[in-house]
């Protein structure tokens, strides 16, 4: 079983090619929170992987909300690893992942990342869809390393461009918290109330009233789905409008 959380289809992606090959079945977090399906238990010898991006320096508040709240449990032994997709540095995602995974007792096996255009829209720019899709095709090469480390079942770190957790942590309470205030997020007139934002929000933030979207909860996961969604280009957050839109071009999300 794969556990994975995807807003723009990198992490979906990935998820879906190791799948492919290990015939591991995709499951993911942000369904799992909403109908609560949160018991699990694998097999002697089925794979355990997660697979998330990672949000400010750690991780996205539904996959720490997940995990925390996960009853997983093994027959017998098996192998367990994480993969997480990033823009710029993998932070220390990989320690609040192993912690998680430890908690449980079900240490984890080994760790891997996979660079990809970044979703943060505020500060990165996906307007160039030549740039973009060279970042998308250098992720093919990466994504082969971690199946091939995965059906080999190798263990180790292999997570390039970490951060020391003290410092990710500090970076993710200031940063992370602040900036998932919904009142940030602006709707333009070229919405025609198609609905797309509010149904595919994984946690519910987003209803649609008189045919454009109100934020219904104070925070979200700001995993920036619904900006980067959206068939008009009418969300926006903060000055984001020339920064563009992207979504993983190998997926449906
Ligand atoms: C709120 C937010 C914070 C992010 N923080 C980081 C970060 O600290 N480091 C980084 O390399 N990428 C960061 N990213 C980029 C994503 O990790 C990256 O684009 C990831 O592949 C998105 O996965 P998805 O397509 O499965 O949603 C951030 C994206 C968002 C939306
Ligand atoms: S996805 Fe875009 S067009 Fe559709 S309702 Fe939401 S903001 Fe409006
Ligand atoms: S409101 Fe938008 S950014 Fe926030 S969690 Fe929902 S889809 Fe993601």
């Amino acid at each position: 079983m794969i556990f994975y959380f995807s807003a723009t289809g990198n992490s979906k992606y990935v998820a879906s090619r190791i799948s492919k090959i290990t015939g591991d079945e995709i499951i993911a977090i942000d369904h799992c929170m909403k109908d609560q399906t949160l018991t699990f238990n694998a097999k002697e010898n089925e794979n355990i992987g997660i697979v998330v991006p990672v949000f400010t320096s750690a991780l996205p508040t539904i996959v720490d909300d997940f995990l925390t709240k996960l009853k997983l449990t093994r027959d017998g032994k098996g192998y367990n690893f994480a993969v997480v997709t990033y823009g710029m540095n993998a932070g220390a995602a990989d320690y609040y992942l192993k912690k998680s995974m430890e908690n449980k007792s079900l240490p984890i096996d080994s760790l891997f990342s996979v660079k990809y255009p970044d979703s943060f829209a505020p500060l990165f720019d996906v307007s160039n869809k030549k740039k973009v899709q060279k970042k998308v095709e250098a992720a093919e090469p990466k994504i082969d390393f971690v199946i091939d480390k995965i059906t080999n079942k190798v263990s180790g770190n292999f997570i390039k461009g970490k951060m020391p957790h003290v410092l990710a942590a500090l970076i993710h309470k200031v940063g992370y918290t602040n900036d998932r205030i919904t009142t940030k997020f602006t709707v333009s007139d070229s919405c025609n109330g198609c609905g797309i934002c509010a149904e595919k929000c994984p946690t519910d933030a987003i209803k649609i009233k008189d045919n454009t979207p109100i934020w219904i909860k104070s925070h979200c996961v700001l995993c920036m789905g619904c900006l980067h969604r959206c068939p008009q280009n009418a969300i926006q957050y903060g000055n984001t409008k020339k920064h563009g839109q992207y979504l993983n071009p190998n997926i449906t999300v």
